[in-house]
């Protein structure tokens, strides 16, 4: 059977190659963006490889994600793999950066995720099959730069990879929760100095997206390799 695959922020950068790579493993893609026509442009660029379907869905608007997902049961489409890609960055320490960017970053990296998750995870349990992939960082990891990290982005990275594991412990085994920080990229996030390309960063996400049945849950990986904490 076909999967369907729902990536957030996929409208450049990693999700949207994300959005390639499953495409290519002919998996169906709600490509969403919080902007329709930036959305509907990426898919327009990927129709080479499949049909990726566009949606808004603005992961710091709760509504906008209940609507997203109330169009797709209408449409009768059901959310296998849901992959947590949106992000935002600010540079700042933890003293000095604004209320809007604590505030920002909070909403977009941290309650994004849970509240797409408290929308299309209940659906994965029911039918007793799924895979939840949330994008992570080294800056969110004690064991790597989270020590050396943009404040906001590290801390809610860090809360995010800690969501992962509470909640690949209240799912079924079918249903798999796993965390991938996907190196340092070049996008516009990441910048171009950085010393991986959208295709190697996306390719363990698209891995931890479709994880046999026997696959692991609750960790965190950089591609197929374990990270900690
Ligand atoms: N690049 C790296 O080196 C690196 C390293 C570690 C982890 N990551 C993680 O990888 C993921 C993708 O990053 P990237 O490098 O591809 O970043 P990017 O190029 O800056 O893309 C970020 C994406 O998130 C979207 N977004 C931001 N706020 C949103 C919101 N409220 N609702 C929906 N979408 C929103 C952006 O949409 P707009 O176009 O509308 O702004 C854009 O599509 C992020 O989770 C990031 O933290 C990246």
């Amino acid at each position: 059977m076909n999967r369907t695959a729902l990536v957030t922020g996929a409208n450049r950068g990693i999700g949207k190659e994300v959005c390639r790579q499953l495409l290519q493993q002919d998996i169906r893609v709600i490509l969403t963006g919080r902007d329709l026509t930036a959305a509907e442009t990426a898919a327009d660029e990927l129709s080479s490889y499949g049909i990726a379907l566009p949606m808004r869905l603005d992961v710091a608007d709760r509504e906008s994600i209940d609507t997203c997902a109330a169009e797709l049961v209408e449409q009768g489409i059901n959310v296998d793999i849901l992959i947590n890609n949106a992000a935002v960055l600010f540079n700042s320490d933890s003293l000095e950066a604004t209320n809007e960017e604590w505030e920002d970053a909070l909403v977009i990296n941290l309650h994004g995720p849970i509240w797409t998750c408290r929308a299309f995870v209940p659906a994965m349990t029911k039918r007793n099959w799924g895979r939840v992939v949330n994008v992570v960082s080294g800056y969110g990891l004690y064991s790597q730069a989270l020590a050396s990290s943009p404040a906001t982005y590290g801390v809610t990275k860090a809360a995010l990879t800690a969501f992962t594991y509470k909640l690949s412990h209240e799912v079924p085994p079918t249903v798999k929760v796993n965390a991938v920080g996907p190196g340092w990229v070049r996008t516009r996030m990441g910048g171009q100095n950085a010393h991986r390309s959208v295709e190697e960063g996306a390719w363990g996400i698209v891995r931890a997206a479709t994880l046999p049945d026997d696959g692991p849950s609750g960790q965190i990986f950089r591609d197929d390799k374990k990270l900690q904490v």
